[in-house]
């Protein structure tokens, strides 16, 4: 029976699974059950920064999960305890609050923001067009995506989205009723969309005059894939809250809310929890994820292997200028947008040995981990040359 089918038959059909079984990866590879070597440019959805299965992080899961595995959050831990301290020295951030994934630190800090809201009168919350922020009812209700959105209402009260880089609308659509705004500086799932300069600073004038909380989603965009540890630095945002997610757990299933001063004091003992948030074997490999990305200098490398990479995108895009439309992106979060559907790109790239993942039906998505190298993007754009060439 062909592996997809086996999969099929045992789970919901909720996943579009590609006709690869993996047996091992490491670094940048991907090797499957029929012999065959793939370089990633997906990391698992930007989660795996040093690659597969990275040494330092088999030892800190190992080490850890030697010592203890799960004592639950009634006890102090070092691994929690070590994590947060790297997250708020790389943020500049006040508090954290360890959970398990993006969407339930999405909803996390969707709650802090109704509770600093309430007493200040102020209980919408806004999001934008085109934005991701998980799969909940919280995260789903600050969306405007039918595809996610459809058929799953009534969603949460006093939620709104604006359209995404519309200054304007921004303008008319916050007020003093305005509780918080939501945003990906970066829009990953959409497309990888960057915020415009002049609506970053349209909001961080409406904040000002408005006095309403920032929360930077930065579950895809964040732990230096752009460079900065988060994307909203490039735009100096200087946000209330923070989402986290993917990288931080070095694999394992890990989100952070990261909490600047403002709202420091908002949640008190018992008002929110969750029994195996901040586990602390996947904080084991978080610690090791943030420590090796700052020993080896891994945030500028992200940098340079970023330019790289557009540039390599930029010389394919003029090439064939009917086929593709802009490239787009900071750092080791790019994307080519074709003019047409990226599925049958995706698939020839995946015959040539090369794994990268399509978004918003044409956009070229690449979030490779953080660990490339020259050689490897330098055989990723040859082979998108003659993918695109042969079409
Ligand atoms: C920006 C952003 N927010 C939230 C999420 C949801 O994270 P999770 O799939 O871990 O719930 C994602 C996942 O892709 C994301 O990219």
């Amino acid at each position: 029976m062909a592996a997809a089918d086996n999969a099929n038959n045992l789970f919901f059909n909720t996943y579009k699974r590609l006709p690869l079984r993996p047996t091992r990866g490491e670094g940048v590879h991907i090797y499957t059950e029929d012999g065959r070597e793939y370089l990633d440019l997906f990391a698992g959805v930007a989660v795996n920064a040093l690659g597969h299965s990275h040494p330092r992080v088999v030892a800190a899961i190992t080490d850890q999960a030697r010592r203890y595995i799960h004592v639950s959050n009634y006890f102090q831990q070092e691994p929690q305890e070590h994590l947060a301290a790297l997250l708020l020295r790389h943020s500049g951030m006040a508090r954290v609050f360890l959970a398990n994934s993006g969407a339930e630190v999405v909803e996390g800090a969707l709650k802090i923001a109704r509770l600093w809201g309430g007493p200040r009168g102020r209980r919408e919350i806004v999001g934008f067009g085109g934005a991701f922020h998980g799969r909940t009812f919280g995260a789903l209700s600050v969306m405007d995506r039918p595809g996610y959105r459809d058929g799953f209402g009534p969603f949460l009260d006093g939620c709104r989205s604006l359209p995404f880089n519309d200054v304007a609308a921004l303008e008319a659509g916050v007020g003093p009723q305005t509780a918080a705004v939501i945003l990906e500086c970066i829009q990953g799932e959409g497309g990888v969309r960057p915020v415009s300069d002049a609506f970053a600073a349209a909001l961080k004038d409406l904040r000002r005059r408005h006095g309403f909380l920032v929360i930077a989603d930065e579950i895809q965009s964040g732990g230096f894939r752009t460079g900065p540890f988060l994307a909203c630095e490039h735009w100096d945002l200087q946000p209330d809250l923070v989402t986290l997610a993917k990288p931080i757990g070095g694999g394992l299933p890990l989100g952070a809310i990261l909490g600047a001063a403002s709202v420091a004091d908002v949640l008190q003992s018992g008002m929110h929890g969750t029994t195996f948030g901040g586990n602390p074997v996947a904080c084991a490999a978080g610690v090791a994820v943030l420590e090796e990305i700052e020993e080896k200098g891994l945030a500028t490398h992200a940098v340079a292997m970023g330019a790289l990479l557009q540039s390599r995108l930029e010389e394919i895009a003029a090439a064939f200028p009917a086929q593709a439309r802009e490239v787009r992106g900071r750092g080791l979060m790019m994307a080519l947008e074709l003019a047409d559907d990226a599925a049958p790109v995706v698939e020839a790239l995946r015959d040539r040995g090369i794994l990268v993942n399509a978004t918003e039906r044409t956009v070229l998505r690449f979030v490779p981990p953080l660990v490339i190298g020259p050689e490897h993007i330098e055989q990723a754009a040859a082979a998108l040359r003659e993918v695109l060439g042969a079409r």
